[in-house]
């Protein structure tokens, strides 16, 4: 067993039990606890893995499937300190069923708190309301950050070195915090641990349906979205929805469910959508190694506002304007394909009638021109007429890149 982790637990243990095992102290007692011999500075991430490697005196370990992974270095039946390594980890946006506080050890983060308004449960699992971005900060090595149980902590993580490592000083679990919902922006929050297993395998029909291309499926999966409850109704709508918009049948599935569900189902379109986009960036990740490209997909996926992106880029490299530093990379991760340049997922549009040759400075400079606000059109722009401009913004507005735009 490691020393430092049994020292740190100790310490946790003995000042917790001087307030009766408070729940509500326990945040600040790990808080101060990681704070006064931060993990990141007294821990040697080799000498520790070399130890839990060879040593077999260590604590009882669990099956989560939380981390990748996740080692305990310290227990006790109230609590327990677990290291999380992340390699290519983005969290879900999410509340918890347990407190304490975590402690960045190796590597960064970009994290996002959030508040669930007008929470309206619609069943135990499932509940609709308003999820807003409070605040986004960049969590260097070395930060401690406390966790309250329940839905005042709500937040997520983009671990942007590989490995990230936290150190969680967490309690056990928190009787009554419970379910630990996930949220879907803007307006869906649900138990992700939930099974409702008559769903689960419809899903799987209709998957058996796909791959064997029947021309009923999108009828089928209309009738069942037309007559379900809400939260069935809205699993199957997520689940088809890729493959409906495949089809070209998607609008007529999402106004039966808008039908059938009046007032509930607003915003429940642009909770789909918004889930879509993220599973694109968060699919670009796995083929983007560049530090400082996964650092601006994470800000692509987190970031709801240009000023507070624009913010976030400043902090991190504060060598060149913000503006000049995206331009650069967008440069960088620019591809050239049979049909023209494209810039991630935004890929200029073949119906311009552009030489490919010309591309990369027209798609540049206009990137440049909506990023800064739609200032005076610089010079490559100039030639273009108005509705081809407003066509290259509809397409940056409907990528990744969205936020630099809007
Ligand atoms: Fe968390």
């Amino acid at each position: 067993m490691n020393a430092f982790f049994q020292e740190l637990g100790h310490a946790v243990l003995q000042r917790w039990k001087r307030e009766n095992f408070s729940l509500a102290g326990f945040p600040e007692i790990a808080r101060s606890a990681l704070d006064e011999r931060p993990p990141a500075e007294h821990v040697d991430l080799a000498a520790f893995m070399r130890e839990f490697l060879l040593n077999d005196e260590q604590p009882f370990q669990t099956l989560s499937g939380f981390g990748q992974p996740e080692l305990v270095a310290y227990t006790h039946p109230r609590f327990y300190i677990q290291l999380l390594f992340w390699l290519d980890g983005t969290t879900d946006i999410h509340q918890h069923e347990f407190s304490g506080a975590f402690h960045v050890m190796a590597g960064s983060s970009i994290h996002a708190h959030y508040e669930f308004e007008n929470a309206q449960p619609v069943t135990p699992h499932l509940r609709v309301g308003d999820v807003k971005m409070k605040r986004i900060e960049l969590l260097e090595t070395g930060r401690t950050v406390p966790i309250i149980s329940g839905p005042r902590c709500i937040h997520s993580l983009f671990h942007l070195d590989t490995p990230s490592v936290t150190v969680v000083v967490r309690t056990q679990n928190d009787p009554g915090t419970g379910p630990q919902f996930n949220y879907l922006p803007p307006r869906i929050a649900m138990d992700p641990v939930f099974a409702d297993e008559l769903t689960m395998r419809r899903k799987q029909l209709l998957d058996v349906l796909e791959q064997i291309e029947d021309p009923s499926y999108p009828e089928l999966a209309q009738e069942m979205i037309a007559e379900l409850d809400f939260e069935r109704g809205f699993y199957i709508l997520q689940h088809c929805m890729a493959h409906l918009q495949n089809l070209d049948e998607w609008q007529p599935a999402l106004e039966a469910f808008e039908t059938k569900h009046g007032a509930l189902a607003s915003g429940v379109a642009a909770t789909l959508e918004e889930g879509a986009r993220r599973d694109a960036i968060k699919e670009m990740r796995g083929s983007i190694a560049e530090p400082e490209h996964r650092f601006f997909l994470a800000l692509l996926m987190n970031v709801s506002a240009r000023a507070d992106l624009l913010d976030l880029v400043s902090q991190r490299f504060p060598e060149e304007p913000p503006v000049e530093t995206i331009l650069r990379w967008a440069e960088e991760l620019g591809t050239e394909t049979d049909y023209g340049i494209a810039i991630l997922d935004a890929a200029f549009p073949e119906s311009l009638e552009i030489a490919p040759e010309d591309q990369p400075d027209i798609f540049m400079a206009a990137l440049r021109h909506f990023m800064e606000g739609g200032k005076k059109a610089p010079a490559a722009l100039r030639s273009l007429p108005v509705p081809q401009v407003q066509h290259l913004r509809a397409v940056f507005a409907a990528s990744s890149l969205r936020v630099l735009v809007v």
